[in-house]
């Protein structure tokens, strides 16, 4: 018999605010699937549940790497090779100031780092509304107040520059830009990455620039990097394996920090202290960093037609049905339409799961003007899975808000 009555052990309370809205629907969706149902999933980021695969040549780099018995730990910023093929991948992408570069168990670890690394208590880091929900979940989990700028719909979803004056404060240490963006598929204009950088250079700030899609874009025109715009400004531009070479479960990220060398030196000496304090990043899967950054590229032709094709559907459907529009997306696969309903969104896709069986994600999970409704489509699926769904949501719309 215990002596004493076992007491609830209560989770720290920085956490209330941490959602993932994305993989919080998953409760709703097993329902469905426990009475039987086939969900058409157009809720997750991951490439390879569909009818993408990974190059072959860069599986072979890290099963080789495994082979040759590179399983110990590696050196905490990442292994010489890898870190000098991301600083080659950063010259080809304009980056003339690059003063550190790292490799992280994925983007998600280099945001916890590099925000770790920047923020005390009582200050705050701006980030994009809506955005992808870690840098939130980050941000709660230190302590830090959230401070989000809009994005303007009404500009294709560009930042609200006025919104980001409006929400800086004296204690602002820095701007995310998610570019291309989760959830909306906009890129930013090198206007738009100009005045960001104009407000950087004025306030102190350092500039996040999330790029982890910047090889999915599905115009003619090319990637613009921030830290290419803006070579004098501290930048950590992020980048990874998870989406371009389509191995999220390899958890291979990194950052590459650029602009004026005095400004960013003991800011990064803050990042390698952390970087050592977590010992290392995945070692074998960092071999495969330079046969994908410097081999063939041709698998990005066959995304980028399969992801053109699915884009150009799902823009077709958002055109031709009633209380739905959306900004077209021009990069990743995400598209985030606007949905003219008289009840929340968050209602809307569960009773979307429950009574058609597909998947998206609320709005409100990502953030979005008051008085405003979206969902979030992951335009991942082959044409006839995703026909099929918006055949569903459709009829849902039609039924319930006839
Ligand atoms: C904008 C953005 N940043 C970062 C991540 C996390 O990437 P990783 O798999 O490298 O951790 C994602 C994943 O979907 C994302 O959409």
């Amino acid at each position: 018999m215990p002596l004493t009555q076992a007491r609830e052990i209560a989770a720290a309370s920085r956490l209330h605010n941490v959602r993932y809205a994305i993989r919080d629907l998953a409760c709703v969706a097993d329902e469905v699937i426990a009475q039987g149902h086939k969900v058409l999933p157009l809720n997750v980021g991951d490439p390879l549940s569909f009818d993408f695969q990974t190059p072959p040549h860069i599986i072979e780099a890290a099963y080789k790497a495994m082979r040759d018995g590179k399983n110990g730990y590696a050196p905490s910023p990442g292994i010489p090779e890898a870190l000098e093929a991301i600083r080659g991948e950063a010259a080809r992408k304009g980056l003339t100031t690059v003063r550190d570069v790292f490799v992280t168990s994925g983007v998600s670890e280099t945001v916890d780092l590099c925000i770790s690394a920047l923020v005390n208590d009582g200050e705050d880091v701006l980030t994009p509304s809506p955005d992808y929900p870690l840098y939130s979940a980050v941000l709660c989990k230190l302590g830090i107040r959230l401070n989000a700028y809009d994005l303007d719909e009404n500009d294709g979803w560009q930042p609200e520059l006025a919104d980001i004056e409006r929400k800086l404060t004296p204690r602002t240490r820095a701007i995310v830009i998610i570019n291309p963006n989760n959830p909306t598929g906009s890129l930013c204009t090198r206007q738009m990455l100009e005045q960001i950088a104009e407000l950087a250079r004025r306030h102190s700030l350092l500039v996040f620039s999330d790029e982890i899609y910047d090889k999915m874009i599905l115009e003619d025109t090319p990637h613009l990097a921030f830290a290419a715009v803006a070579p004098d400004v501290p930048c950590v531009t992020f980048g990874g394996m998870s989406k371009n070479y389509l191995v999220p479960g390899w958890r291979i990220g990194w950052g590459i920090v650029s602009g004026d060398a005095g400004a960013v030196k003991t800011y990064t000496e803050g990042v390698h202290r952390l970087l050592r304090a977590r010992l290392c990043a995945n070692h074998p899967e960092q071999y495969a960093i330079k046969p994908a950054l410097e081999g063939s590229q041709d698998h990005l032709i066959e995304v980028k037609r399969k992801l053109r094709a699915r884009r150009d559907l799902t823009q077709k459907w958002c055109e031709a049905t009633p209380r739905v529009s959306c900004v077209a997306p021009r990069g990743a696969f995400y598209a985030y339409p606007k949905i003219d309903i008289p009840e929340g969104d968050e209602i809307f896709v569960k009773e979307l799961i429950r009574q058609k069986h597909v998947m998206v994600v609320h709005g409100s999970g990502f953030g979005q003007k008051p008085g405003t409704q979206h969902f979030r489509i992951v335009f991942l699926p082959d044409e006839a899975t995703l026909t099929k769904a918006y055949a569903g949501i459709a009829e849902f719309i039609r039924e319930r808000y006839a």
